[in-house]
């Protein structure tokens, strides 16, 4: 048992951290403890208890509840949490002991949850995990409970007035949320129709939690969104748009970190995430290379990657915080074909990014051409064929009356060229000197991207 020191600011929690013979490994203590900071708790306490079975008033054995309620007492805390799934019974049973509110895992991760969901989606589901997770533990309704307060863990979100709604509002309530996440999910799937439409391969970061995949995300896109020394810090998928090259863009997703042992329940919070992460044409998986963890962090990403099927999608590992190793060397690791597998960076110095948009570029497409000719009206046949493939990045009507024709930017790759060619000789003949055509990345607005790209 340790006392920690007292700073101003969060809810005092003190930790219930229950090992088995099975759960013991100290990561999961230090991850309990990052969460808990994550929702913006100051740890008071900390109590171990180890116990192969659960007893099923308290969950842990009565002598260990009056260490805990004394624990409680001498460090005036305001609530306790503890590390894993408790029935209702045994959180109200615990709570009228401790004269203190008591939460669960899943209580604790919700609560982080609705504190950084973002999306309609994502808020959404939050909050009808969130009211599922209460709608069992109201049946005696929280009357033993005095010192409840507004903004506190476990009580933000829906939490503080749908606890004195009656069941029958928050189930009214629940079939409200199903039928409206319904609704914006077949929204994002016509959004994802008008990108496949297009062509726009989809990449999506996936990692372990605090890996840096917003801190990326953002290098790549250039755009502002919300990056935070804190778990979590993206609930939602987060879409943008990115030019990788003249004629290459891509869509880039950001998702969810991976954490150890999600509650089951939870799970379906994350399908939005999930279900983006499955359609993506390449994952970069984005690990805390600094990180003493990094091997375990990266085998349980990976063993994610499996459970939900995407385990057989390309994919390419970013290897990013190398500006905190001791030997940091933007490098990048190629397979026995010479494609590019491993990137090493920094994705806040910016190191070796230049080398992850060109590896990305050659694992999206191989390298393409622009090319530039001049068609008389007399082809506008290959000009409907040009357009059907989608070739055509810009076109110009010559003002030239004697001469009459267009001026065509093409961006297609060399072989495909060389085909065109080999099909209409006289392409050869029409070639014209290429224009430089800007490529400054395009960055769609949060409130388009999330809608799609088919503007
Ligand atoms: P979740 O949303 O929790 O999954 O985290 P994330 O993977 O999106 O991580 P995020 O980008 O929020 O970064 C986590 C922390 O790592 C932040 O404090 C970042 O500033 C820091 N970070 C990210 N990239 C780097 C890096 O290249 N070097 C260093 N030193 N810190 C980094």
């Amino acid at each position: 048992m340790q006392f920690f020191e007292r700073h101003e600011g969060g809810e005092r929690a003190v930790l219930l951290h229950v090992v088995s013979r099975q759960a013991s490994r100290a990561e999961d203590l230090d991850e309990f403890r990052e969460l808990l900071r994550s929702a913006g708790a100051e740890v008071v306490g900390e109590c171990l208890a180890s116990r192969e079975s659960p007893d099923p008033r308290l969950y842990i054995g009565k002598g260990k509840a009056e260490e805990l309620a004394a624990l409680v007492g001498e460090s005036e805390a305001d609530l306790v949490v503890v590390n894993a799934q408790l029935s209702p019974s045994q959180e109200r049973n615990l709570e009228a002991l401790l004269k203190c509110r008591v939460i669960d895992r899943t209580g604790l991760i919700l609560d982080i949850f609705s504190q950084r969901a973002r999306s309609h989606e994502g808020k959404l589901q939050v909050e009808l995990a969130q009211l599922t997770h209460l709608s069992t533990r109201l049946v005696r309704g929280w009357t033993h409970l005095e010192r409840q307060r507004g903004g506190s863990i476990g009580l933000r979100g829906p939490g503080e007035t749908q606890l004195e709604m009656d069941r029958r509002l928050i189930h009214e309530r629940i079939k409200q949320l199903k039928e409206r996440i319904l609704k914006v999910r077949r929204q994002r799937h016509e959004g994802r129709k008008g990108r496949q439409r297009s062509e726009i391969p989809t990449v999506s970061l996936v990692g372990y939690t605090n890996a840096g995949k917003s801190t990326l995300f953002n290098a790549l896109t250039t755009a502002g969104t919300y990056a935070a020394n804190q778990l979590f810090a993206t609930l939602d998928t987060t879409l943008r748009r990115v030019d990788l090259a003249v004629g290459q863009p891509m869509v880039l997703a950001d998702t969810v970190g991976f954490i150890r042992h999600l509650p089951h329940e939870l799970v379906t919070a994350f399908r939005s995430t999930l279900e983006e992460t499955l359609e993506a044409d390449l994952l970069i998986h984005v690990v805390d290379a600094s990180s003493e963890e990094r091997d375990r962090q990266m085998a349980d990403v990976e063993k994610v990657l499996e459970e939900i099927g995407a385990d057989s999608l390309p994919r390419l590992t970013v290897m990013n915080k190398i500006d905190q190793l001791a030997q940091s060397v933007a490098q990048v690791d190629v397979n026995e074909q010479g494609a590019p597998e491993r990137v090493w960076v920094s994705a806040k110095t910016g190191e070796g990014m230049d080398d992850l948009r060109q590896a990305l570029l050659s694992r999206l497409a191989p390298a393409k051409i622009a090319v530039s000719i001049f068609l008389p009206v007399s082809e506008a046949g290959i000009r409907a064929r040009l357009l059907n493939e989608g070739l055509i990045v810009r076109e110009a009507w010559s003002e030239d009356e004697s001469r009459p024709g267009w001026r065509l930017d093409l961006v297609l790759t060399d072989g495909k060229w060389a085909q065109w060619k080999k099909h209409f000789p006289q392409l050869g003949d029409y070639q014209i000197p290429p224009v430089v055509l800007p490529d400054t990345p395009v960055v769609l607005p949060g409130a388009l991207a999330a809608d799609g790209l088919h503007h």
